[in-house]
């Protein structure tokens, strides 16, 4: 866990919970919560426990990104996750489905996410992915803030107007003192069907060189593959595919890329997954 500030309200573990993932992102649109929603898949198929809280209280597409839309049930004054592909999900689609917009202001963001962290019978997570609101504003600030975060991820793609916005997501990390894992790179580029040639449609390496520039560890490329769009459109994710899938084993890597920097960072590490797989 990252140790607490001073000067803010401590931040207890949630119990049963080794290790909480924030994905956060400097920009909309830049595939965050496809990245929250195959990383946790991803880890759940290495062979870990693992959730995934949907804390978009404003955007939540997590529900349409699982293929799950269900109200959860209560059992005694805990809410029970519900559960796809093996991961334990919580998101506030499920309790206001359909288009009509909720409005939170400070003091409910603050109460919402704690009854998701606290109040949802998580039971036992190796981690528990938590997919942040776009932006660096205070909504995003409330929520790190109230959650015992163990280490943060910034999604961008290679533009660059989305990369100068990841980086204002990484000095929001720090500034709160939170660990940074490192940054992802999505839509890196576009493989030309029917070749193995490589596009780069928004310009190449621009990613692993912000990292670089800003002292931030560098996860991985994510490429830009129609077949990720429907996998989230369809509420089949591709990392949920078996085999030797390459978008699967792209998120796989993603994932193993991950859990060794958490390994790096600290002692509150996961289970053992063997990265050299
Ligand atoms: N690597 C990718 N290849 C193709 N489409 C992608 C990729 N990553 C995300 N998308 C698509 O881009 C859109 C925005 O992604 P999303 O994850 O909702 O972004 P964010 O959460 O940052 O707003 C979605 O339609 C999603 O399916
Ligand atoms: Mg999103």
């Amino acid at each position: 866990m990252s140790p607490n500030q001073p000067g803010q309200a401590p931040k207890l573990p949630i119990p049963g919970v080794r290790n909480l993932i924030a994905v956060g992102s400097g920009k909309g649109g830049v595939g965050k919560t496809t990245v929250a929603v195959n990383l946790a898949i991803a880890l759940s198929r290495l062979g870990s426990k693992t959730g995934l809280l949907d804390a978009d209280v404003y955007g939540p597409n997590v529900p349409l990104m699982m293929g799950i839309n269900q109200t959860p049930m209560a059992l005694g004054d805990r809410i029970q996750p519900l559960q796809n592909f093996g991961v334990k999900l919580m998101s506030m689609g499920f309790l206001n489905p359909g288009d009509k917009p909720l409005v939170w202001r400070g003091p409910m963001l603050h109460s919402v996410i704690q009854q998701f962290l606290r109040g949802v019978d998580w039971g036992e997570l190796d981690y528990l992915v938590i997919d942040l609101p776009p932006g660096t504003g205070d909504v995003q600030l409330t929520l790190i803030q109230t959650a015992p975060i163990t280490g943060a991820i910034v999604v961008t793609t290679p533009s660059a107007v989305s990369l100068e916005d990841a980086r204002k997501a990484v000095h929001m990390f720090s500034q709160v003192r939170v660990e940074i894992l490192g940054i992802v790179e999505n839509m890196s580029y576009l493989i030309i069907p029917g070749t193995s040639q490589k596009l780069d449609v928004f310009g190449s390496g621009a990613g692993k060189r912000t990292a670089e520039s800003m002292g931030v560890n560098f996860l991985g490329e994510i490429a830009l593959d129609p077949e990720v769009r429907i996998g989230g459109d369809t509420g089949k994710p591709v990392a949920a595919r078996d085999g030797q899938d390459p978008r699967a084993e792209a998120f796989r890597e993603l994932a193993r890329s991950v859990v060794a920097r958490l390994e790096a960072i600290g002692p509150q590490t996961g289970p053992k997954i063997d990265i050299t797989e």
